[in-house]
């Protein structure tokens, strides 16, 4: 077990990716803190052995009180998971400023202040010859872009910047501070992005979008929550202990190559 007698808090943790991530810690022996905005939804058995943590993370006193919590019961946190998200399917033209505040609220703020506020759990983790590990979630939206999703990449851009500068400041302190960058992954945010107005998809099904988009990635498929939960494990893990300051990207090829143009 890769993550014995380490304690982890995971936000976004009923989402697709973040419900793989909690049973994937479970199972590497972590005691974890799976939070998100409520308990709602049908509950995988072993989320019974967490705990959950109702967290808006674009709250203050939430995430002040989820690491009081954390800290009254485990006294420290080794590892930060902050995969909690929104996307806004629109172009800028469409995207009102609420929606835009909205957007950078979670995706942006929940980051700063999740990890602002478990910064005395890291440190309490982070002993000699350890560290602790803050895993934020960025997308390779950040770095290039997705039509009609303008406001959720200029977030991603923000969340890949953020993390650098996270892990310059605490990494002489052991904790070290890292995101992973997933292109298509098939959870409900998926889901919604080709059932939505950002999948350019005119004139298509959803399975015939889908099949497209599966056939421009050179691993020919998008990828699967438990992919993207090998990654944060690893990252969680002590083998780790060297990886900082990194934006890792995991898109099946997708953004290795250029686009072949269909003349
Ligand atoms: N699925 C993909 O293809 C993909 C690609 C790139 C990046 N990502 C990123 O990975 C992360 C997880 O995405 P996912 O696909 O599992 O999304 P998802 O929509 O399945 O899950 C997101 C979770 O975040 C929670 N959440 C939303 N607002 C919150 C708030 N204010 N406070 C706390 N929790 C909140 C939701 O309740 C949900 O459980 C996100 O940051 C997303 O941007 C996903």
């Amino acid at each position: 077990m890769r993550l014995a007698g380490k304690t982890a808090l995971i936000t976004g943790a009923r989402g697709g990716i973040g419900r793989a991530i909690v049973a994937r810690f479970l199972r590497e022996g972590a005691d974890v803190y799976a939070a998100d905005l409520s308990e709602g939804g049908s509950l995988p058995s072993h989320e019974a052995e967490g705990h959950f943590v109702r967290l808006d993370v674009s709250c203050e006193t939430d995430a002040i009180a989820a690491m009081e919590r954390v800290g009254r019961e485990a006294g420290k946190l080794d590892i930060l998971v902050n995969a909690a998200g929104i996307e806004i399917e629109k172009t800028i033209e469409h995207t009102t400023l609420e929606e835009w505040n909205r957007s950078f609220a979670v995706n942006v703020t929940g980051t700063f202040l999740t990890s602002k506020y478990a910064l005395p759990l890291l440190r309490a983790a982070a002993k000699e010859g350890t560290t602790s590990s803050v895993i934020n979630f960025g997308s390779y939206d950040g770095f290039i872009a997705d039509p009609g999703l303008a406001a959720y990449c200029a977030t991603k851009g923000a969340v890949h910047a953020l993390t650098r500068a996270m892990a310059c400041d605490h990494g002489p302190e052991g904790i070290r501070v890292n995101a992973i960058c997933p292109g298509y992954i098939d959870t409900p945010m998926l889901q919604s992005f080709f059932e939505g107005d950002g999948s350019g998809g005119a004139g298509q099904t959803i399975d015939q979008l889908q099949q497209a988009v599966r056939d421009v990635h050179p691993m020919r498929n998008y990828g699967t929550p438990d992919d993207i939960a090998n990654l944060v494990t690893w990252l969680a893990s002590d083998e780790a202990r060297y990886a900082a300051g990194q934006l890792w990207v995991l898109d099946g090829g997708l953004s290795a190559q250029v686009q072949q143009m269909k003349l």
